[in-house]
């Protein structure tokens, strides 16, 4: 009998979950208006908020947390990871920042400044925190990813590539004048944690110098993308993770990244640049926003489990225990006839609610009404990635509806085991079973002006 894969890792610490009723988590979902981030944690069985800064670090992480040294400027940990950097990512300058936004808006400050209206950033399905570091500054992010990411059926291997003529036609229109840079997510978050592959890449490259503007890469899950490109890309199967990221961000001018993700740490995050004046530029603003160059609003002890976590996300065996386990709870779903985002992503299974409760339109936010219809469920708690996070257009002040309405199961690394995935697609399983009889969504009682979906109050209809 052939042996199954296994995680290449045992557990040494838990932590305990609490359970709860049916009627326990209607009356803490009413208390919370309805919106998921309301909820404290221990109302919620499995947590499938986000897989960012949810992960279980490793025993040499933590050991790492021990040995690094808590001075404010060079700290050896600090070195360990500007060590790190250069021989996973290749980069000879960086800065660390509290997350990922943080590195976003040090960029953003450094690039566009307070008042950008002219700018344009295009990209593929940016981030919600980086539409919004582009949008606060009036400048605008132009989606331009292939049009098969939006058809969750198709099968299309690299669904977060950039659709080059699209692309083009941007850098013609707006030229270097108007485009500060380049951004590409890997993998893409928005379009379902869908990769991009090395050829997309290399074309964007290739225009991206052709027009003499600069390429980054949102590199949040840069190692998840790598893995995707060993075993689907043509020519990549017999390269290492290790070789693939560096050609990735080889190909890259500069990247931020939330290493809260594939940095496996409860935070952190990082801003690369080949350029030496775009660095220095940037350090004033780090110095300002963050903490001096060497800490970046970080503990000396969490560069050095960051500098161990990029080592330990670049391992295959952990790569495949990792997207595996997503893949096989799609996998479940799908067996279960349940509209999923096809192929799996990486770090996430994406229910497609517009298929999943095609009777109830997208001014009710569907997404919305299925995650809480999954939480009174079972207790699970996912994420709405559709009309309420894609917020109102700046201009009209209508609702944005975006292409796909998207239910989020995010995993977080290293924390639940199959029998949770069991558990999370049964849950699913029975909301499918009586979604007819779902009628109505939900109205807005109360939003802020911009990113709505983390604090906004919904009421029934
Ligand atoms: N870029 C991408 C692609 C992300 O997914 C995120 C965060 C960020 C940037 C911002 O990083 O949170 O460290 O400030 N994504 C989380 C998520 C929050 O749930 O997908 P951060």
């Amino acid at each position: 009998m052939e042996l199954p894969r296994i995680e290449p890792y045992k557990i040494k610490m838990v932590e305990p979950v609490n359970f709860s009723t049916r009627e326990d988590r209607e009356r803490w979902i009413r208390e919370a208006d309805y919106n998921l981030f309301n909820l404290k944690s221990d109302q919620v069985i499995v947590d499938l908020l986000t897989d960012s800064g949810t992960g279980a670090m490793s025993q040499q992480q933590w050991a790492e947390m021990m040995l690094g040294d808590e001075a404010y400027a060079g700290a050896a940990s600090y070195f360990k990871l500007k060590e790190a950097v250069s021989e996973i990512l290749g980069f000879p300058f960086f800065l660390p920042t509290h997350q990922g936004r943080a590195a976003e808006n040090v960029l953003f400050q450094t690039l566009l400044g307070h008042d950008a209206p002219d700018q344009v950033i295009p990209g593929n399905s940016h981030f919600d925190t980086t539409k919004g570091h582009i949008e606060f500054r009036h400048a605008k992010p132009l989606d331009v990813t292939i049009a098969e990411a939006f058809d969750t059926t198709l099968e299309h291997p690299f669904k977060g590539n950039l659709d080059l003529g699209r692309l083009e036609a941007a850098l013609r229109e707006y030229g270097p004048a108007r485009i500060p840079l380049v951004l590409v997510t890997v993998t893409c978050n928005s379009s379902g944690g869908q990769p991009v592959s090395l050829e997309n890449l290399r074309g964007v490259r290739e225009l991206c110098s052709r027009h003499g503007v600069r390429l980054f890469l949102d590199a949040a899950r840069f190692a998840e993308n790598a893995y995707f490109i060993k075993t689907r890309e043509p020519g990549c199967a017999d390269r290492s993770v290790r070789e693939i990221v560096r050609e990735m961000f080889s190909l890259a001018d500069g990247f931020t990244m939330s290493a809260k993700k594939d940095g496996i740490v409860n935070i952190g995050g990082l801003l690369g640049f080949r350029d030496e004046e775009l660095f220095r530029r940037c350090c004033t603003f780090n110095i300002v926003f963050e903490g001096y160059i060497t800490y970046g609003g970080l503990a000396g002890r969490d560069l050095g489990a960051l500098a161990q976590g990029l080592r330990e996300s670049t391992e295959f065996d952990y790569l495949e225990a990792r997207v595996g386990q997503v893949a096989h709870l799609g996998r479940r779903l799908r067996e279960l006839d349940i509209p999923v985002q096809w192929p799996i992503g990486g770090h996430a299974v994406f229910v497609d609610a517009k298929k999943f409760l095609p009777h109830i339109p997208q001014a009710e936010y569907p997404a919305q009404l299925l995650g809480v219809e999954l939480y009174l469920e079972a207790g699970v708690r996912g994420v709405e990635i559709g009309t309420l996070l894609a917020d109102r257009d700046p201009v009209t002040r209508e609702d944005r509806y975006p292409a796909l309405e998207l239910l989020r199961l995010a995993i977080p690394r290293r924390v639940y085991n199959l029998q949770h995935m069991e558990y999370i697609a049964a849950g699913l399983k029975n909301v499918w079973d009586r979604r007819d009889s779902i009628k109505r969504g939900f109205g807005i009682a109360w939003e802020a002006p911009i990113m709505r979906h983390f604090t906004v109050r919904l009421h029934r209809l």
